[in-house]
């Protein structure tokens, strides 16, 4: 049976393709699914993706992901920079994660340049674009052989 990886989009990212198109780029929220779905199918990947603006509905997400997924794609967005509720779900689910960011928030403002739930994945992908996504996937493939 193919192993399920749960795609977690954080605040505002339902906005992309209007959102700051010259930071975030012209992609909808969309079409990155869209790739990613396609990604998934080529490598034998199921994905239960959700977008929410809320950080408790995607702590929700996280607690019950151990249930049904074996690993964790996540662009917190703003979240990304203070949310200790996010870094300890992850921590509580205990399944291989990589962050993702479509800029590179190192080269942003100094309140970007730290995240809180780094500690808690496996690897961070910043700056490349929906492209990040993408690699995050076989990243996580590659981790759950
Ligand atoms: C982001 C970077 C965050 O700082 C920002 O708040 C976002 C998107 C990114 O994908 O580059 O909403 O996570």
């Amino acid at each position: 049976m193919a192993q399920r990886i749960m795609v977690l989009h954080g605040p505002n990212l339902n906005l992309l393709g209007k959102r700051e198109p010259h930071i975030y780029g012209e992609i909808t929220l969309q079409s990155i699914n869209t790739q990613l779905e396609a990604k998934a199918e080529e490598m034998d990947l199921e994905l239960e993706i959700h977008q929410s603006n809320h950080e408790g509905v995607l702590v929700d997400f996280i607690q019950e992901a151990p249930a049904r997924c074996a690993a964790i794609l996540i662009n917190p967005a703003a979240l990304t920079h203070y949310s200790i509720a996010l870094f300890d779900a992850l921590k509580a689910a205990d399944l291989p994660a990589v962050e993702i960011h479509l800029s590179n928030i190192y080269r942003r403002e100094e309140f970007r340049q730290k995240s809180v739930v780094s500690p808690a994945v496996n690897g961070v992908i910043s700056g490349l674009g929906s492209q990040g996504y993408l690699l995050g996937l076989e990243a996580l493939a590659s981790l759950l052989k």
